[in-house]
């Protein structure tokens, strides 16, 4: 554990004639301190970050052209809950929302109903809450009890849905993946629902491995419970990054608004939308699936506009990149940027394969996103976790992390290709793991082993 010193020193140079040599690191200080020490001061302990390029654990978007970057400093200070003090910003993030219902194929993207968040987890949040109240209205409708709702998803959905069911007083009910079921695709789904489930989460771009959940599949298997059993459950897509690759990249896969039980979809602008931090949206098919004792109202324009949100105040300036992004890029530039993560994501995946260690999980063919396992019986000396602290010396940030419930003895190293890691920095990559599988190869015995905290791996 790191000790931190009660007080901040202050390297002499930066400090101003006057200023004092040292501040309460744990307190605020009366004195004020002057704009450029406060800046260097700040700038320097931001140094200790990782390398955000080098980065590979994170979805979440780490460049953007200058042109969006000045777009972003001028619009910094725009509240996206000011509806009425910022009427253009709030016209520019209905318009996002609707071409993001038309490229999911709503069928009436007029009659959708969608809206921007920070980011997916609250999306996620949004979806499952609409899905819990339609079902609570049903039932009361039907002099039922509400008391005991569920939710169906799989063992690896990502934190924000055990964090749906925990604060909403929702049961998580995980379907538990295995080598044969590696991702919730309708298998012995009807052992799961009943008349409890307020829906099924499915996954285009599982937080693991960067797999898609078969939509049409799960759909299919519903559609198989409603015969035999009346149930009509419907479906939320947590697309928090697959929503902005397969329409660009499996164009003729059927994940979306084409498949009927499909209510609510959600992504992160922030992710494959290719946008800085702060930015998620939900869109429902249509204007019937939220239901209005949900939706809030602020004024807009001397008249009042629909919101529905967990948050009041956050930044409006996001919204803005993410039309910056759609009017800059169009489906021709998101195609060619999508494309060129998954060549990346191929080459690597492949060529990781191709050396004795290891054996892939997946091959970066849905997103950009691929996993590995050590080859069994490859060596007793080292696993992932080592492999990871050794490219971590060299830069590279390469998380391994054990797979979620059922497959916890299974551990996984995975790597996310964003838009910014080209095929030169992923041949230095893979130059520095054959660099250090060769030191690890040639250790004369076994690490040392820290324990290990294994929770799962949430981003
Ligand atoms: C499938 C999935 N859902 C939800 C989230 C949460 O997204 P956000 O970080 O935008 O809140 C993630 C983040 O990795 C994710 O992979």
């Amino acid at each position: 554990m790191t000790v931190e010193r009660d007080s901040l020193e202050i390297n002499p140079l930066f400090t101003r004639s006057g200023e004092a040599r040292e501040r309460p690191r744990f307190q605020m200080a009366d004195a004020e301190m002057l704009p450029d020490t406060a800046y260097q001061i700040i700038h320097d302990e931001a140094m200790l970050d990782g390398n955000a390029r080098l980065n590979l654990a994170t979805f979440v978007g780490t460049w953007m052209e200058p042109e969006a970057a000045r777009l972003y400093q001028d619009t910094f200070d725009r509240n996206m809950i000011d509806k009425d003090e910022y009427p253009a910003t709030a016209a520019i993030e209905e318009r996002c929302w609707r071409i993001l219902a038309d490229l999911w194929h709503a069928p009436d993207p007029r009659n959708a109903i969608g809206t921007s968040t920070i980011g997916s987890s609250e999306a996620c949040m949004l979806g499952g809450l609409a899905l819990k109240r339609r079902w609570q209205h049903a039932r009361r409708a039907a002099g039922k009890l509400t008391d005991a709702p569920n939710l169906v998803m799989s063992s690896a959905v990502q934190v924000c849905w055990e964090k749906f069911a925990n604060y909403w007083d929702v049961e998580a009910r995980c379907v538990p993946i295995s080598e044969e079921h590696p991702t919730l695709d309708g298998h012995d789904l009807a052992r799961y629902v009943d008349e409890n489930t307020i829906g099924v989460v499915v996954i285009l771009g599982v937080t693991y491995t960067g797999a898609y959940e078969p939509v049409a599949k799960v759909s299919a298997a519903l559609d198989e419970i409603q015969t035999t059993t009346g149930l009509d459950v419907p479906i939320h897509i947590d697309g928090a990054s697959g929503a902005f690759i397969a329409p660009f990249l499996q164009p003729e896969l059927e994940w979306d608004f084409r498949l009927d039980r499909v209510q609510s979809i959600n992504t992160s602008g922030h992710k494959y939308g290719l946008v800085y931090p702060g930015v998620g949206w939900i869109v429902w098919r249509s204007v019937e699936c939220l239901p209005e004792d949900l939706v809030l109202r602020v004024s807009y324009l001397g008249g009042d506009m629909p919101t529905f949100a967990l948050n009041f105040s956050r930044p409006g300036a996001q919204v803005l990149l993410q039309y910056y992004n759609f009017l800059r890029l169009g489906r021709n530039g998101y195609t060619a940027v999508q494309s060129a993560n998954r060549d990346v994501a191929n080459y690597l995946a492949h060529a990781i394969d191709a050396m004795d260690a290891f054996d892939l999980w997946n091959d970066g063919s849905d997103i950009p996103v691929f996993a590995w396992r050590l080859t069994g019986g490859h060596t007793e000396n080292w696993d992932l976790y080592d492999l990871s602290a050794q490219l971590r010396q060299r830069g590279w940030l390469v998380p391994a992390y054990p797979l979620p419930d059922a497959m916890t003895d299974h551990t996984v190293q995975r790597i996310v290709v964003r838009n910014g890691l080209s095929m030169d920095l992923a041949d230095s990559l893979l130059d520095s793991i054959h660099e250090c599988v060769g030191y690890l190869d040639g250790l004369a015995g076994p690490l040392p082993k820290e324990r290990r905290v294994t929770t799962s791996f949430h981003h």
